[in-house]
């Protein structure tokens, strides 16, 4: 079935089984019944409402870009190309938003061990997304790239975040002293066009310019020129990244709660928490979505964990999300999910096809306790355990759903994160809360510059200086 085909995107749709979620199979006291579709109709219907009358407004510009990048993506793509030309390694300075989407996205489409292949097999620069401003982590990275053939991809919407613009500083500094006037052939800005200094800093250095366009913040930002260029330079298919989103979109305006997944989903986890499950535990079952959970988690706690609703009544709303790998965390993670505190909703991805399989071989008949094993493949293997898993917890009486995806591939990938984007919005909208700002995350920011001396801080400073000093008692 050819893979642009209407019938081969159907048969990709991902499905969610909340089976786990209800009474039926998890009790009374801790389960859903079949009326909470009648008695949330008020709620569902008012964040339906909220988000299909925001969408493409104001902070909710990121439900255009499955529609409105056609000339980005073909500059992204032909810049791409020339960068496999000319370099062997693509480096990504940025930090949160800026930085787990590409993560998420390069671990889930990329070959697991793809920095590591020859450079026959890979095919494409490796990538390395440099998300921290530890010291030995910068040094570790010098020592393992030539810089004559790396490109640096500077990405921050702000264009002004103080761990992005130190890596910038650093290396730019790196670069005129190597090339000189050449120096920014090695250097691509993605920013926003009207605001910040990295859009003057890379006018005045003659950057190669990605813009994130207004409306899109840094969380939102995976499915725009933020993440679409490292996908794009690595050789993921980034035109079936955005038709996969675009595909969830549609499924997103069904007015049916049953039958639009985010909206769906958005109410187990809204109604889990307001039955005190303030943990949302991320728990996949592959490896290569293994970052879609950490991606997962900014998402959910940035956007959803406020202190303040729409009406500037204080609420300190948000559920805690928590990434787990299955089957990893099954021997860990799992005696916690399975028998502590009823604060957990679980969300489990499933994979039905995976890329690749391997037999167990046979050679142990004798012992019946590995033999077992024998002839079965590590995806059944899997997937045996994934559903053991969902029985274990749900006869535990913990609340469990699970994300079917067909298989892992572009499209796929694009439905679940757009997926996971609308179920944010969704439950923005239910919790009666903005989920697009980040004072708490401001505020961090803020500090720091602050304490560096940035102008314009000096106020934040002052209230620094005027908090008691650490006393040395407390100190052992
Ligand atoms: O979601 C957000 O807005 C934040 O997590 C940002 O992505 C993060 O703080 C980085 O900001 P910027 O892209 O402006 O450098």
């Amino acid at each position: 079935m050819s893979r642009r085909n209407e019938n081969w995107r159907k048969s990709m749709s991902l499905r969610i089984d909340y089976n786990n979620m209800m009474s039926k199979y998890v009790g009374n006291e801790q389960g859903f019944d079949d009326n909470i579709f009648v008695k949330n109709k008020n709620n569902i219907e008012s964040a339906y409402s909220q988000v299909a009358n925001s969408r493409g407004k104001g902070m909710m510009g990121w439900t255009e870009l499955p529609y409105n990048q056609n000339y980005v993506v073909e500059d992204i793509l032909q810049t791409a190309k020339n960068i496999r030309k000319k370099f062997d390694n693509f480096v990504v300075l940025g930090i949160g938003g800026s930085a787990l989407g590409p993560i998420a996205v390069f671990q889930a489409l990329c070959h697991l061990r793809h920095n590591e292949l020859p450079k026959s097999k890979r095919k494409a620069p490796k990538l390395f997304i440099e998300d921290n401003v530890d010291p030995e982590r910068m040094q570790a990275l010098f020592d393992v790239i030539d810089l004559d053939r790396t490109v640096f991809n500077v990405i921050t919407k702000s264009g002004a975040t103080s761990e992005t613009m130190a890596q910038y500083l650093i290396i730019m500094n790196l670069l005129k002293q190597k090339y000189g006037d050449k120096a920014s052939e090695h250097m691509i800005a993605t920013t926003s066009s009207g605001s910040g200094s990295l859009i003057k800093i890379a006018k005045i250095e003659g950057l190669k310019t990605f813009y994130i366009p207004d409306g899109v913040g840094g969380r939102f930002s995976e499915l725009c020129p933020v993440g679409l260029l490292p996908a794009a330079v690595v050789g993921i298919d980034i035109k079936e990244l955005l038709a996969g989103a675009k595909y969830m979109d549609k499924l997103c305006l069904n007015k049916n709660v049953r039958k639009n997944p985010a909206l769906l989903s958005a109410l187990l986890q809204v109604l889990a928490m307001r039955n005190g499950k303030n943990i949302s535990v991320m728990m996949p079952y592959a490896d290569s979505l293994k970052y879609v959970a950490d991606w997962y988690c900014q998402l959910w706690g940035e956007s959803l964990g406020k202190a303040i609703d729409n009406n500037g009544d204080y609420v300190y709303t948000g559920q805690t999300p928590v990434k787990a790998l299955g089957v990893t965390d099954q021997h860990s993670q799992m005696q916690l999910y399975r028998e502590g505190p009823f604060d957990k909703v679980i969300t489990i991805i499933g994979v039905d096809n995976y890329r690749t399989d391997i037999e167990i071989s046979k050679g142990c008949e004798d012992i019946s306790d590995v033999n077992f094993l024998c002839g079965h493949t590590l995806s059944e293997l899997m997937k045996t355990e994934r559903m053991s898993a969902e029985y274990a917890l749900t006869i535990a009486k913990r609340q469990n759903y699970t994300i079917h995806l067909p298989e892992v591939n572009a499209f796929t990938i694009g439905e679940l994160l757009y997926m996971f984007e609308m179920q944010t919005a969704y439950a923005g909208a239910m919790l009666n809360i903005d989920a697009y700002n980040q004072p708490g995350v401001e505020g961090g920011k803020n500090a720091t510059y602050a304490i560096f001396g940035k102008k314009g801080y000096e106020q934040t400073k002052k209230q620094m200086d005027n908090a008691p000093n650490k006393d040395s008692n407390y100190i052992c």
